[in-house]
């Protein structure tokens, strides 16, 4: 498992949770796969994940890990067994792909690639699977070259660097043959150019943003409203949070990429654009916390105004670890079952899945197992 922002929070509660679940030190709580419903699935066992990646800062694992504990994330009493796993993953982290330097995208993309066929070999690996948890980007201005799969290629070549960092991984996996999951918001392999590169490499890739908190009640309360004909007149949400997560998305690109992500459902499911935004504040002292709130005003019969609050506390990297792990092993069993092109049913883990996805989470749930089952069968 290839973790872009390999040392980040989300990543470094992956590599120690996959540790401490597969030495039976930790319950499997939150790990979708590891539901009774998927057990006859050949998903691979998280003791054969192996971990590296591509990250820009150097502060190691084991450190970052120490910073989580400090913080409630990770239980303290686990730091110590799940060190050697963090120190393993670490000596298999390099250099990624910064947007302020002059690197050439080609370039680039051949020594993503150089790193991820050395990975392959040293740990002589059945497969690969690469996940972006870097930092958000913000949103990526149209270029026609995004378009077509030949015209992108020429301009890179050419030394054009029109793809930003999550795209030139998202091109180095797909085009070495290997799949990709976009846990961010950030563009990925969202463009049809990417999606044509996949499909000419027979690759599966799926995306994009985690759906771990506010988003995922909402998923399932507007289907609530829905089914029942209530006619939800405004949904305003506030999310307070701190971390390195809190602290980019305090700035107005990648604040965009993330509040697009987040309305994405709510519109498809109540059909509409409905009154009512999102709002993003930056807390430092909630350190890996989150705190979202919610006002939902809506009609019952006869026009009778109502409402709803609701207010999520969550972990954050407490609850994207685990769906990272489960996205790891069923695009890896995907892979293996020689899925290729965007793995719809796996919007159930996504706050933005692909255009003309579902997004009742009920039904998304209901698509998930249908197609994990079908895996099965091959
Ligand atoms: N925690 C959640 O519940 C959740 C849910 C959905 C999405 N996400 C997304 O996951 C991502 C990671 O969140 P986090 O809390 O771990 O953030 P974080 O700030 O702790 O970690 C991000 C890591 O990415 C690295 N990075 C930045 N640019 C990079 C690049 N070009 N190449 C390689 N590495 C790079 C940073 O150095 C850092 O180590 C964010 O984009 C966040 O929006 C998180």
């Amino acid at each position: 498992v290839w973790l872009i922002g390999a040392r980040g929070s989300v990543a470094t509660t992956t590599i120690a949770g996959a540790a401490a679940v597969h030495n039976e030190l930790a319950p499997p709580t939150g790990l979708v796969t590891a539901l009774p419903v998927f057990a006859p699935i050949p998903l691979p066992d998280l003791s054969r994940l192996v971990f590296g990646g591509h990250d820009l800062t150097s502060t190691p694992l084991p450190k970052r890990a120490e910073a989580l504990a400090a913080a409630g994330v990770l239980p303290a009493a686990l730091l110590g067994v799940v060190t050697d796993a963090l120190e393993a993953a670490d000596a298999d982290i390099r250099a990624g792909v910064d947007a302020t330097s002059d690197e050439p995208p080609m370039a680039a993309i051949e020594r993503i690639q150089t790193d991820l066929a050395a990975f392959v070999a040293a740990h002589d690996l059945d497969g690969l699977v690469v996940i972006n948890c870097a930092t958000t980007e913000a949103p990526l201005r149209p270029d026609p070259v995004h378009d077509d799969l030949d015209a992108l290629q020429g301009t890179l070549a050419a030394g054009r660097p029109v793809l930003p960092p999550s795209s030139v991984y998202a091109y180095a996996a797909l085009d070495a043959g290997w799949p990709f999951v976009d846990f961010t918001p950030s563009t990925g392999a969202r463009l049809p150019a990417l999606a044509a590169l996949a499909v000419a490499r027979r690759v599966p890739h799926a995306g994009r943003d985690g759906k771990t908190g506010e988003t995922l009640v909402k998923a399932a309360l507007a289907a609530m409203f829905a089914d029942r004909n209530l006619a939800v007149r405004s949904w305003s949400g506030t999310n307070l949070l701190g971390g390195g997560d809190g602290a980019s998305l305090a700035a107005p690109g990648p604040a965009a990429s993330k509040l697009r992500s987040k309305r994405v459902a709510l519109d498809a499911i109540l059909g509409s654009r409905i009154e009512g935004d999102v709002h993003i504040g930056h807390v430092a002292h909630l350190g890996e916390w989150k705190t979202a709130w919610d006002l939902i005003t809506f009609e019952g019969f006869l026009g009778v105004g109502m409402r709803l609050q609701f207010t999520w506390e969550g972990a954050d990297s407490a609850l994207a670890a685990p769906l990272v792990l489960d996205l790891a092993r069923l695009m890896l069993a995907a892979h293996h079952a020689g899925q290729l092109g965007a793995v719809r049913p796996l919007a159930f883990f996504f706050k933005d899945p692909e255009p003309g996805a579902e997004h009742r989470l009920d039904r998304q749930w209901a698509a998930l197992v249908a197609w994990a089952t079908g895996l099965s069968r091959r």
